[in-house]
This record gives structure tokens, C-alpha cells and sequence, in this order.
């Protein structure tokens, strides 16, 4: 199979209707957070157990079209010894991998962060790919405030994102970029609106510098809301108009799906504004999801590490998969959270 036709037929595959992508590649520290809270250690096998546990969830294949492993997910076994990517893979679920080795403080610009990882992505790509994983994830956040981000960070982040997706589609992976504009803060809704619009334009100039198709990629971005700390919280229908107007501004129509990360939205939340967005009418490309904390939160609290909890923790996992395929579809309504 050529290149092209093995990312178009990845691309196809992740963006059918209905359904999204479960973001489970927490790294090693942010998933030992999730866990404390919970009160369980972060041991390799709790960590082996918690997402052989999601991955064998019955029954999520029919809204789950993706999973985002990490590094370490890649390796391990089910129970009964199946590589976990290859669980996912014949349950209908493409396996996908967080390439990204984290942020760190970008020099000289304080408050503003810069992802790296790229050193060496090619090669560690063809290990990935060996292990089944067909599309990856790079990880841009942009923190808020009067000043910040500042133009050094937006323009050092999109070129970072457009050379990580370039190297995914030279290696056949298909990539997904992810510029977050983080929700901490107390900004307000139009400057985030702002922010991920000047952020948005940036990242698509560097793609197209890059050479990237647009064809073979799919966007990860945050949604325009009001900042957890500002006083003024915009509803699903104000974050649905104001999420579409910056994306229709900025995002070609070549790009297939776009699906969104939760970014510390509840899982109510996250649901309710993907359905609001849904509603309006169609859109160049398939509005979907692609949440970490939205989708496990229930799950997590459910199982709180006892493997008797297995059932309740997989059924959380289904009924929020399930919730967000129907917000894809504009098809959710808040009575369908009372049902089992
Ligand atoms: P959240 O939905 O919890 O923001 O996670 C999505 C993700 O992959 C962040 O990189």
C-alpha cells in the first residue's frame, strides 16, 4: 500500500459518524495524579490493569473509533497475554500513539510553554508502527492572560506541530495536532476566542509550509469557553457559536474531522457543548471527540483500583462513549444521563 492510500485509509477509519477517540496516554506523572486521587499507587501493573480494563470494555468499538496509548500502554499485555494495541485493533478501535515527550518553560518567555520530542521521532515512529500503532498525537499548550501567549510561543508551537506532522505522514502515520488553549485562568470568552484564533491561524500557516495534507490529519483543539476562574460562564450555545466562528475562520475545509479534547470540562459539559456544536447545522468536517478526563472520569471512580469494580468501570466507560457518540450527531439531551 502506498503511503497515501495507507493514511487515507487510517484517516477513514478515525473519522466515521458517531463516533470519537479515547485519549488514554496520560503520562507517567499525570497519570499517577489521576490515580492519587483515587487512591491507587502508580505501579506499571495498576497502570497494565486500569487500561487493559477500558480497552476490553464490550461493546465500545461501536462509538470508540481510535485510542491514544502511551509509550508504555504499547508493550503491555490483556490478562490473557494479547498485546493491548492489538485488543483495541480487533475490537474495531485503531491504536494510536502520544509522541510528544512533554512541555517545558520556553526560554526567555515567561509563562509561555514549548512541547518537545522531536529529536529522533522518526525513528522511534517505525517502533511504534511495528507495535501497531497508526496515528499519533502532539500536544501544544498555550497558557492565558492579558499578555500571554506570547507571538514567540505561537509561532514556535505551530512550527513544532507542523514538523511533528510532517514527519508522521512521511512514516505513514496519520497525525493528530493538538493546540490546547488552556481553560485555567480568569480570562474571558472572547479573549479565548481571540487567543485560539491567532493560535489556529499560526498552526495551519505552518502546515501548509511544511507541505502537510490536510487530508491526512485531523485537528485536536481546545473549545472557546470562558476561563475556569472568570465569573461569567459561557453556556453549551455561546460556546458552540463562538467555537464554530473561530474554527470556520480558520480551519480549511480539507481537514476531515476535528475532535476536541475536554481540557477539565466535566463530563456533562463536554457532552452538552459537542451537542451544541452538532446542532447548528453541517460543518466542513466531522465535529467529534477525542477526550481523556470526560470519557474515564466515572470509569476511574468507579473502579478506584478493585478488579471486582471491573464491570461498573467498563459500564461508565460505555455510557460516556456512548453519550458522546449521540453529541456527535447532535443527538445527546441531559435525560439520557439519567439512564443507565
Ligand atoms: P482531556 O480530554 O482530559 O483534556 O485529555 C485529552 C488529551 O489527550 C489531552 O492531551
Amino acid at each position: 500500500m502506498s503511503t497515501s492510500s495507507e493514511l487515507q485509509a487510517t484517516v477513514e477509519a478515525l473519522a466515521r459518524k458517531g463516533m470519537g477517540i479515547l485519549a488514554a496516554d496520560e503520562s507517567g506523572p499525570t497519570i499517577a495524579k489521576r490515580f492519587k486521587a483515587i487512591g491507587v499507587e502508580s505501579t506499571e501493573e495498576n497502570r497494565r490493569a486500569y487500561r487493559s480494563l477500558l480497552l476490553a470494555t464490550p461493546g465500545l468499538g461501536q462509538y470508540i473509533s481510535g485510542v491514544i496509548l502511551y509509550e508504555e500502554t504499547l508493550g503491555q499485555k490483556a490478562d490473557d497475554g494479547e498485546a493491548l494495541p492489538a485488543l483495541a485493533a480487533r475490537l474495531g478501535i485503531v491504536p494510536g500513539i502520544k509522541v510528544d515527550a512533554g512541555k517545558i518553560p520556553l526560554a526567555l518567555c515567561p509563562g509561555d510553554e514549548i512541547t518537545q520530542g522531536l529529536d529522533g521521532l522518526a525513528q522511534r515512529l517505525e517502533g511504534y508502527k511495528q507495535r501497531g500503532a497508526r496515528f499519533a498525537k502532539w500536544r501544544a499548550v498555550y497558557n492565558v492572560s492579558d499578555r500571554l501567549p506570547s507571538r514567540a510561543a505561537v509561532e514556535a508551537n505551530a512550527e513544532a506541530l507542523a514538523r511533528y506532522a510532517a514527519i508522521c505522514q512521511e512514516a505513514g502515520v496519520v497525525p493528530i495536532v493538538e493546540p490546547e488553549v488552556l481553560i485555567d485562568g480568569d480570562h474571558s470568552q472572547a479573549r479565548c476566542a481571540e487567543v485560539t484564533e491567532g493560535v489556529l491561524r499560526e498552526v495551519f500557516n505552518a502546515l501548509q509550509r511544511h507541505h502537510v495534507a490536510l487530508e491526512h490529519m485531523l485537528l485536536k483543539p481546545s473549545m472557546v469557553v470562558s476561563g475556569k476562574a472568570h465569573a461569567l460562564q459561557a453556556t453549551p450555545a455561546e460556546v458552540a457559536t463562538e467555537t464554530l466562528r473561530v474554527l470556520r475562520r480558520t480551519v480549511p475545509a480539507a481537514v476531515p474531522s476535528i475532535n476536541f479534547l475536554s481540557g477539565g470540562q466535566s463530563p456533562e459539559e463536554a457532552s452538552a457543548n459537542l451537542d451544541a456544536m452538532n446542532r447548528l447545522g453541517p460543518q466542513p468536517w466531522v465535529l467529534s471527540f477525542s477526550y481523556g478526563r470526560a470519557l474515564q472520569d466515572p470509569a476511574m471512580q468507579a473502579w478506584r483500583g478493585h478488579a471486582a469494580q471491573g464491570d461498573h468501570c467498563q459500564a461508565a466507560l460505555r455510557k460516556r462513549a456512548r453519550l458522546n457518540g449521540a453529541a456527535s450527531q447532535g443527538a445527546y439531551t441531559a435525560a439520557m444521563e439519567s439512564e443507565a
